[in-house]
């Protein structure tokens, strides 16, 4: 039976319990709305250590529109049950002011000089979209490290920026090992998402778009084409097929050097990323080219 913690305090002494007996903590941070790519990570966390604790926070920091926090989807007992249903040990939830106890202003927002720097790997994409997302996730990933003290965190490859600003974060604090988990897809390719429930069946169905303009970057890049702009250039070709998707970038990185603009020329590895919305949905997408996945 999994143990539910509704404060951070109470996680915290549980992790140091667990970490004091000589066993390995597992942690998966989520925003909850826990789908099938989420309990992949559980499962991947259970087994590589001894527990496997997850965190359920929608974290205000992150979100620059208030809309899409208001609009995220929140059921904290649906996300339990599932937890339970894999075998994780621990769930822990928690408000800002659980979180930060000595760091909120008087209107409650945290104060800025106790924000975290995301460092290079924040730069442009979703960096220069969202103003203040990564410095968000930053600041909530480092709190929920001190929490946990964990032996290795899981992320999904999904929010491939966020797995290097939280590669980064980790590698300054000496700890934990992160663990970037394959993308889980849905069967007609769209990449798992929380969001996805918040689209119309059609658009849906509409979504595959993404994961075929990256399909057709990867089978450039397989042929041989190593032009960055080519190579972009065939992944906005597809999505222009689809009217109803709004498309924000459609780029190429080098994953091993990022960049905030797009890099020109023929590169040596690629990672392509995609977003855009249906409607007031927002998604995205990624897939390392020339990758088994
Ligand atoms: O990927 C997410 O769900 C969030 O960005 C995270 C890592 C839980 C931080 O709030």
């Amino acid at each position: 039976m999994i143990l539910r913690l509704d404060d951070p305090a109470a996680a915290r002494a549980w992790c140091a319990r667990e970490r004091d007996a000589g066993r390995t903590i597992g942690f998966v941070p989520t925003m909850g709305a826990l789908h099938a790519g989420h309990l992949s990570l559980v499962e991947r966390a259970l087994a590589e250590n001894d527990r496997a604790c997850v965190s359920v926070f929608v974290n205000p920091l992150q979100f620059d529109e208030a809309q899409d926090f208001d609009h995220y989807p929140r059921d904290f007992g649906a996300d339990v049950d599932l937890l339970d249903g894999v075998g994780c040990s621990m769930v822990f939830t928690g408000t800002l002011a659980g979180f930060f106890p000595d760091e909120l202003d008087d209107a409650g927002a945290l104060r800025p000089e106790f924000s975290v720097d995301p460092g290079p790997a924040a730069l442009g994409l979703e960096g220069a979209c969202r103003d203040g997302h990564f410095e968000g996730v930053a600041t909530i990933v480092d709190r929920l490290f001190d929490v946990v003290g964990p032996t290795r965190a899981y992320f999904g490859q999904k929010d491939y920026q966020q797995s290097l600003v939280v590669g980064d974060l980790a590698a300054r604090r000496g700890a934990p090992e992160v663990v970037v988990c394959p993308i889980a897809r849905e069967p007609h390719g769209l990449a798992r998402s929380s969001r996805n429930e918040r689209l119309s069946p059609d658009d849906r169905e509409r979504a595959a778009v993404i994961s075929r303009a990256l399909g057709a970057a990867d089978e450039a890049w397989r042929a041989g084409d190593r032009d960055a702009d080519a190579l972009a250039r065939r992944m906005r070709d597809v999505l222009a097929g689809e009217p109803r998707f709004a498309l924000e970038y459609a780029e190429l990185r080098d994953p091993a050097a990022w960049t905030a603009d797009a890099p020109t020329g023929p590169l040596a590895r690629a990672v392509a990323l995609v977003a855009g919305r249906f409607g007031d949905v927002r998604l995205i997408d990624n897939r390392v080219l020339g990758d088994a996945s």
